[in-house]
């Protein structure tokens, strides 16, 4: 029987969220924690749908095909053995889809981990509040703690759990998507934290100087300051990046489309346009936009050579049951 079809089963959407402020390398206790804060804004559009039911054993079946063995089943298994170490959970499958590029830099980790939680705390009625939610999704996925979340997402230490910084509604920004590449990552942002972390040399300037980031960033979105928060943004993703390309084994994850693309946004805020870059851990390219400029934007991006598609979304809710 299609898991959609059995009646205790419950469905809940989440979104992919970016980071404006990084997050990149862990502590080195457990519980997946985040080294460095990070803030972000939930998309809207894009969405990881996952169904969640209880099983004889457990099974995991991402986008119609069982994940047994792969690197997104570990993250499941392991994020089970927490949720188990902790309530009591009977063997679960859980079917999760999305409709954007899974492992391509687009956060499908984060989508599909919140959209987990809030399906596993309402199959199994656990109550739990939002900053427990949201605790629970970072052992998944860090970034899906903030997934949790709509609109701006913050997600700082000691607790790690994400808090919202503002409503979908606060500021109409657009985010325009441009895909340069369909394939999942060759290394994973865990196993890439990893090596950067033991091998750039400028992680702990990194590490050092993401809170400042982040309390700045808090602040251009409270004031929407488009100017402030695009000088943060970007400098964030190119840090993010530096330590990336300096680590050893260095690690690209652009493509020629990629850079081709942040010509282009250079040159249309050489024309007074605003708009901003970031990119993860993957090729693809996020320009964050005012609704005014979003329509150029898109068409700009979507004219480069090597770009296979462009989203244009806003900003999106939190993560929740739709059954
Ligand atoms: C570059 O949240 O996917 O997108 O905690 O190991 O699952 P794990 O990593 P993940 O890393 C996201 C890295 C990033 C930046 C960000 O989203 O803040």
């Amino acid at each position: 029987m299609p898991l959609s079809s059995s009646v205790s089963a419950v469905r809940a959407h989440a979104h992919p969220n970016i980071a404006l402020v990084k997050y990149w390398g862990k502590q080195a206790s457990g519980d997946n924690l985040p080294a460095v804060p990070s803030l972000s804004v939930t998309l809207d559009e894009l969405v990881a749908e996952t169904t969640v039911a209880t099983a004889e054993q457990d099974l995991f079946v991402l986008n119609g095909t069982e994940r047994a063995g792969t690197t997104l089943d570990t993250k499941f298994t392991r994020f089970l053995a927490y949720l188990r170490a902790n309530f009591d959970v009977p063997p679960l499958h859980v079917e999760s889809h999305n409709n954007f590029p899974t492992a391509a830099g687009l956060a499908s980790s984060a989508a599909g981990f919140a959209a987990l939680v809030i399906a596993i705390d309402e199959h199994l009625g656990m109550g739990l509040d939002t900053a427990t939610l949201s605790g629970l999704a970072r052992v998944g996925s860090a970034s899906a703690a903030r997934s949790v979340l709509g609109g701006f997402a913050g997600l700082r230490g000691p607790s790690f759990t994400a808090n919202q910084i503002a409503d979908q509604d606060h500021w109409p920004l657009r985010i325009v998507i441009a895909i340069t590449e369909h394939e999942a990552k060759a290394v994973s942002s865990a196993e890439g934290m990893r090596i950067s972390a033991s091998t750039s040399p400028y992680y702990a300037s990194w590490v050092t100087s993401a809170h400042a980031d982040f309390d700045a960033a808090e602040r251009a979105v409270h004031e929407r300051d488009f100017t402030a928060l695009a000088a943060i943004a970007e400098h964030s993703c190119l840090k993010m990046h530096a330590l990336m390309l300096s680590s050893v084994p260095s690690l690209l994850y652009w493509n020629a489309a990629t850079l081709s693309c942040l010509q282009v946004i250079r040159q249309l805020q050489a024309d007074g346009h605003e708009l901003f870059f970031t990119s993860d851990a993957g090729p693809q390219v996020k320009a964050i936009c005012t609704p005014e400029s979003a329509a150029l934007v898109q068409a700009q991006l979507r004219s480069v050579p090597g770009v296979k598609q462009v989203h244009n979304v806003g900003l999106g809710a939190r993560a929740r049951v739709v059954n």
